[in-house]
């Protein structure tokens, strides 16, 4: 059989072409030589129908062969990857082979994130299908990094035909496997708790999940991996996919009649009815794949390392963020410029380098009830100008931020009672409101202009440089005033481009900005996302033992470079607990590191170790954010205590965490199996002095200190010695 075979460094990736042009997938896992369709049994199998040119062959049916993107209509009655209806309402397709090339360098997306590299890391294999009744075109792109052993890919959808076509579904990939031994790794939550792990066996079905909230959601989490039921973070064979797209999105994890598996992420094709006039094209966002056969901890490394080298932008990518303090929960909507510069000052003098002035700072916003829409300073409320408070911060040796929130709309606010046709509202109908507020409709371009002028006017006249950017609500209520196109079939994915649209530009006015995503925390905390923000407000949940678990589920697919995470004060807002300022700092310090409490509430000994904290983040960065993230603890397995440690690449230094869950009278004593550690060297843990063989550090495990009282933490600084 004729192969398309894609190698990076440790894994290949095969495709076959059948006779008469059907694409088949043969394989993906470690490096392999040679064609895999010695592995396909093709017999006669009931119900499975054949293709009319291969009627006599009853042994070949598309219902049960591998396929490389499954279409809806020729004969494949599993989920399809690509699904169109013609004018006349006909689904129908069968797309077939065509044509490959191999070009250098990687593809690029208009208008969508997508993976870059340099054209001597990166090549870009074109597999060109067409379905001959409709003229339509399917260019399937595989990005292939080899040395990061990761592969990329997108579908282009040309209708080269006559007649109009409308898109059902067109995902992003498709993984077909010949057997359907697996277990699905994937990451719900709600609002205040997202990402958290949960691996459940492969069944036969369809098991699916994704957002139809407009974002790509608290709920359910554009990254997922199928895992053999025996892998764990420590050997075994997994499979990561990591969608670059921050709205509505589908996984779905099949097992058929034969126990064959099939997986897939992409739009989501409920209601999405997407146009294609004879010549247009249509691009599908980008979902990036890795294989790891050591486990779960390297297949983390491989998104870790590609979402930090090759999605994230900027000049903050690879530099340490500045430590900031954030007011929101400080003061929420209560403060004048005088309150912030008196929390301000002892944050500078903490050794604090960004203050960022969240939501309340324009129109009229004393709750969150007016004002979106309005971005005008309220000089007002501050007494003073932004101009002035940002110099004044700028004099106590800080930098500034500021919070927005450029999709959304009050109803009680100057830009809506001029402008009531620009929130998505359907006429007759009273719109869902959340948070009292509107969504403003992105698709449209003149409302993205608008929004970007007016929050770029407020950005240029004050010394800024760091923007927090929020959305607080899920759409609803979606319609649009443009004729043509008032249906939801297209509006979702139209808004999504009209979002990272008003990020291209507003990057592009001002390069030196530093721009942190949000969502109501981590609602939209996915790798589309990070092209245009490098750090993400991790979750609105600041509670340093509910945020383990947050952080947890989020590093299985982002780095600790992405993770926006700060020490709040205590009692903690969201939960009411109280937890150590120490231990809170060790966990905050999982991230990119800050401060979101009023520090002169704090007694002079915990001030001093606020300049600890920041001292040692400082000291550490580089190990915390270049270093190999570990999770050391499996929630399930180990509810006591949590553990995970960073691991210098050139394996000389460990920075290992631990914070104990429970607390038990007479207690067993947990020991914490390190990971990535050099086996034949001793480390020297630096406050007491102590040496550890390395390869005892890993099957031993170093013991949890056992002392008295809830939540405890311990941050042991290891180096190599000889
Ligand atoms: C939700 C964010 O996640 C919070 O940090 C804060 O910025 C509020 N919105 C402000 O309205």
């Amino acid at each position: 059989m004729e192969t398309i075979t894609l190698h990076t460094k440790h894994t290949t990736y095969q495709m076959g072409i059948l006779e008469h042009g059907f694409l088949l997938h043969l394989y993906y896992g470690p490096k392999a030589e040679g064609e895999m369709d010695g592995f396909l049994s093709y017999y006669d199998r009931g119900f499975s129908a054949n293709p009319y040119e291969l009627r006599d062959q009853r042994e070949i049916s598309m219902d049960y062969l591998p396929l490389e993107y499954p279409c809806y209509g020729n004969g494949d009655h599993r989920s399809p990857a690509f699904r169109m209806r013609t004018a006349d309402g006909v689904f129908a397709a069968d797309l077939r082979y065509q044509s490959s090339r191999t070009v250098p360098g990687k593809y690029a997306i208009p208008g969508l994130p997508a993976v870059y590299a340099g054209d001597q890391e990166a090549y870009t294999v074109e597999v060109l299908l067409e379905d001959k009744a409709s003229g339509v075109e399917v260019t399937l792109l595989y990005g292939v990094l080899p040395k990061l052993d990761v592969i990329t890919r997108c579908a282009v959808v040309k209708n080269n035909g006559t007649e109009p076509i409308f898109l059902n579904k067109a995902a992003s990939m498709s993984l077909d496997f010949l057997d359907g031994d697996y277990e699905l790794l994937h990451f719900y939550g709600r609002h205040a708790m997202e990402r958290m792990a949960e691996r459940t066996p492969l069944c036969h079905g369809s098991q699916g999940f994704g957002s139809r909230r407009g974002s790509s959601s608290h709920q359910h989490n554009p990254f997922v991996i199928l895992t053999r039921p025996e892998t764990t973070e420590r050997s075994g064979c997994c499979w990561g996919v990591s969608l670059l797209y921050s709205g509505n999105f589908w996984c779905e994890a099949e097992k058929d009649q034969f126990h064959q598996a099939r997986l897939q992420i992409g739009l989501l094709p409920e209601m999405f009815d997407y146009p294609l006039a004879p010549g247009e094209v249509f691009f599908s966002p980008e979902a990036a794949m890795a294989y790891s056969g050591k486990g779960l901890a390297h297949l983390s490394h491989i998104f870790h390392r590609l979402i930090r080298r090759h999605v994230c932008r900027g000049r903050f990518r690879d530099v340490r963020r500045p430590v900031l303090l954030n007011n929101w929960e400080a003061t929420y909507y209560d403060f004048d410029g005088k309150r912030l510069l008196d929390i301000a000052r002892e944050a500078a003098s903490l050794g604090v380098e960004l203050f960022v002035l969240d939501d309340g700072w324009f129109g009229v916003r004393n709750d969150d009830n007016s004002g979106l829409g309005d971005w005008i300073v309220n000089e007002e409320k501050l007494d003073m100008t932004l101009a002035d408070l940002s110099h004044q911060i700028h004099r106590m040796g800080m930098q500034f931020g500021l919070w927005i929130e450029p999709e959304m709309v009050n109803e009680d606010s100057a830009l809506y009672r001029q402008h009531p046709d620009w929130a998505f509202q359907i006429p007759g109908r009273k719109p869902v409101m959340g948070r009292n507020q509107l969504v403003l409709d992105f698709s449209r371009k003149e409302i993205v202009d608008h929004v970007l002028e007016a929050i770029s006017q407020v950005i240029a006249g004050a010394r800024i440089e760091y923007i927090k950017m929020d959305m607080n609500r899920s759409i609803s209520d979606v319609y649009t005033a443009v004729s043509g196109y008032q249906n939801y079939g297209t509006i979702m994915h139209r808004y999504v481009l009209g979002v990272y649209d008003f990020l291209e530009r507003l990057s592009a006015r001002f390069p030196d900005l530093l721009i942190e995503g949000c969502n109501g925390g981590g609602g939209r905390f996915d790798a589309g996302m990070l092209y245009y923000t490098p750090q993400i407000w991790c979750s609105d949940d600041t509670d340093a033992i509910e945020r383990i678990q947050i952080q947890h589920g989020t590093s299985f697919g982002y780095p600790v470079s992405a993770v926006g995470s700060h020490v709040s004060a205590v009692p903690n807002h969201q939960t009411g607990r109280s937890v150590s300022l120490h231990t809170r700092g060790i966990v905050a310090m999982a991230g990119s590191f800050g401060f979101e409490l009023d520090l002169n509430h704090l007694t002079d000994r915990e001030k001093e170790e606020v300049r600890e904290q920041i001292r040692t983040w400082k000291d550490c960065w580089s190990l915390i954010q270049d270093g190999l993230y570990y999770r050391l603890h499996e929630p399930s397995r180990h509810p006591d205590s949590a553990a995970w440690s960073f691991v210098s690449p050139d394996r000389q230094e460990m920075l290992l965490n631990i914070v104990t869950l429970d607390t038990h009278a007479n207690c067993p004593v947990p020991h914490i199996r390190c990971m990535g550690l050099d086996p034949k060297r001793q480390y020297q843990e630096l406050s007491s002095g102590r040496l550890f063989p390395g390869s005892a550090l890993m099957h031993t495990g170093f013991p949890v200190p056992v002392v008295p009282g809830e939540y405890n933490a311990w941050q042991y600084h290891f180096i190599a010695v000889n």
